[in-house]
């Protein structure tokens, strides 16, 4: 029986193979955050010398592509990406999914934006039939956590700040618990259009196109319609 840090060392393999033949000398990679990416840049590191770089959705995952002897790119310098490399706290059928269990929600949503394709890599502990039991981590500029506490509370939410925590952008986070899903894309506009929030960790407005999910018996592929 593989445990977690297995299955997510074989989905970060599998990412590293599926992406190999996007390499080219001219190519940059989105990079997102998290314990499973932390092992999908060592598993890349190897091939660092194919493709000419990286944009890093968090300073921890800039630190870690730099040991790898990937070259970390400012996002300005770059207008194209062929795809981001990211994983999640939650994943629907759909392709919807939580992030920012790390903080580095708003960065993610950035870099992920400019890639062509979000591939995400999960352990199958990630998979849910229904978002929600993960709490959505809300990201708030400081002087508005509680103007936006309230208003998350009128959604039918139940946000608590994430104790001592920064964002790399200066802000805080809120961890809101109790939140209807079954909309995934109208809640998600609906939370960022609040004044104060920077984002939410909902990525339903712009879903994976690609989740490649670790299990006992292998990596699989959930795909959007229209993506190989
Ligand atoms: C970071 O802010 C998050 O969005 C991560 O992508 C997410 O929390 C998944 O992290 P793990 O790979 O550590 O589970």
């Amino acid at each position: 029986m593989l445990d977690q840090n297995s299955l997510k060392l074989n989905v970060a393999k599998a990412a590293v193979e599926h992406i190999l033949p996007l390499l080219q000398a001219d190519t940059i990679l989105g990079v997102g955050t998290g314990s499973t990416v932390d092992l999908f840049i060592d598993a890349l590191a190897p091939h660092a010398h194919r493709f000419r770089g990286a944009a890093s959705s968090s300073e921890r995952s800039s630190d870690r592509l730099a040991r790898a002897g990937v070259r970390v790119f400012d996002l300005n310098e770059i207008d194209y990406m062929p795809a981001y490399v990211d994983g999640a706290d939650e994943v629907d059928g759909s392709l919807n999914m939580i992030k920012g269990g790390g903080g580095a929600l708003t960065r993610e949503k950035i870099v992920a934006s400019v890639a062509e394709r979000f591939i995400c890599i999960v352990d199958e502990s990630k998979l849910v039939s229904r978002l929600g039991a993960f709490a959505l981590p809300v990201e708030v500029i400081p002087m508005a956590m509680s103007a936006v506490a309230r208003r998350l509370v009128n959604l039918g939410g139940n946000p608590v700040e994430r104790e001592g925590f920064v964002t790399d952008n200066g802000c805080r986070i809120l961890d809101v618990s109790g939140l209807d899903f079954s909309q995934p894309a109208q809640l998600e506009s609906l939370i960022n259009d609040i004044p104060g929030v920077v984002t939410c960790g909902l990525f339903a407005i712009r879903g994976a196109d690609l989740v490649l999910i670790s299990g006992q018996g292998g990596v699989r592929k959930l795909s959007a319609p229209s993506v190989s």
